[in-house]
C-alpha cells in the first residue's frame, strides 16, 4: 500500500527543537519504507499571519465575485486545504509552549478548519468532511502533563482534527525534556521506539 505523508513542523527552536528531532527520526524511518512519500511544511520558517476578519470575509465571497485581494487571501487557505486533502497521513511535530500549541501551528489550523471545505454545519452540529485519513502527533514537552488535566494540548489537537473528520489520531509523547538529562534521554528513546512501531503501521 502507498501512503502520502504530510509532515508539519512548528518548533521555534530551529535545529535544536526536540519535536523536530522526533520528526527527523520519523522521516528516517519512513524513508526506509517502500511506498511512503513525504512532504514537509515548516509553519515557523514559512509563517502564516494571524487570521483576521478581512481574510475570513474573503472566504464568504463567491469565487467569481472576489477582487484581487480577496482572491489572494482566499487562495492562502484553499491551497493549504488542497494540500491537506492530497495526503493520507498528517504528522504534526508539536512543541508545548505556554501550555498550548505554537501560535504558528494555530494559524495553520485556522486556515484548514474551513466550513464548507473541511467540515460543515448540520442540525446535529459540525460534521467532518475529511475522510479516510489518520494523524500522528509527535509532542515534545519540557514538563510532564499527559493524562492530567493540565494537558489541554492533547484534547485541543484531537478536537481540531476531529472537527475535520480526522478521528484516528496517535500521540507520541516525549515529556520531561527539561527535567534532567536522564529523564530527557529516556523520554526521547521511548518516543523514538514508539515512532518506529507507528511507522510500521502506515
Ligand atoms: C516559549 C516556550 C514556552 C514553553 N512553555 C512550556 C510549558 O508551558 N510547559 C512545558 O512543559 N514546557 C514548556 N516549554 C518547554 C518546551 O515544551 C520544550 O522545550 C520542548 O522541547 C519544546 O519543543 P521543541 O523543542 O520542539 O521546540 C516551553 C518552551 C518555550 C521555548
Amino acid at each position: 500500500m502507498t501512503s502520502k505523508v504530510l509532515l508539519i513542523n512548528s518548533s521555534i527552536l530551529g535545529d535544536n527543537g526536540q519535536s523536530r528531532a522526533l520528526a527527523e527520526h520519523f522521516k528516517a524511518r519512513a524513508s526506509a519504507r517502500d511506498g511512503l512519500s513525504l512532504l514537509e511544511r515548516d509553519v515557523v520558517a514559512e509563517p502564516l499571519p494571524h487570521l483576521d476578519g478581512t481574510e475570513v470575509a474573503s472566504w464568504m465571497v463567491a469565487e467569481e465575485a472576489r477582487d484581487s485581494q480577496q482572491h489572494d487571501l482566499a487562495a492562502r487557505s484553499e491551497s493549504l486545504v488542497d494540500e491537506l486533502l492530497a495526503y493520507d497521513v498528517l504528522v504534526l511535530a508539536v512543541p508545548l509552549y505556554n501550555l498550548g500549541i505554537p501560535s504558528q501551528l494555530k494559524a495553520w489550523f485556522d486556515r484548514v478548519l474551513r466550513a464548507g471545505k473541511t467540515f460543515r454545519y448540520t442540525e446535529n452540529g459540525p460534521k467532518g468532511l475529511v475522510e479516510g485519513k489518520r494523524a500522528v502527533v509527535l509532542a515534545a514537552r519540557g514538563g510532564q502533563y499527559a493524562g492530567t488535566e493540565l494537558d489541554s494540548q492533547t484534547p485541543h489537537l484531537r478536537h481540531m482534527l476531529g472537527l475535520m473528520g480526522i478521528t484516528e489520531v496517535d500521540f507520541v509523547y516525549a515529556e520531561g525534556l527539561n527535567m534532567g538529562e536522564g529523564r530527557r534521554d529516556a523520554a526521547l528513546r521511548e518516543a523514538r521506539q514508539a515512532i518506529d512501531s507507528l511507522v510500521e503501521t502506515l
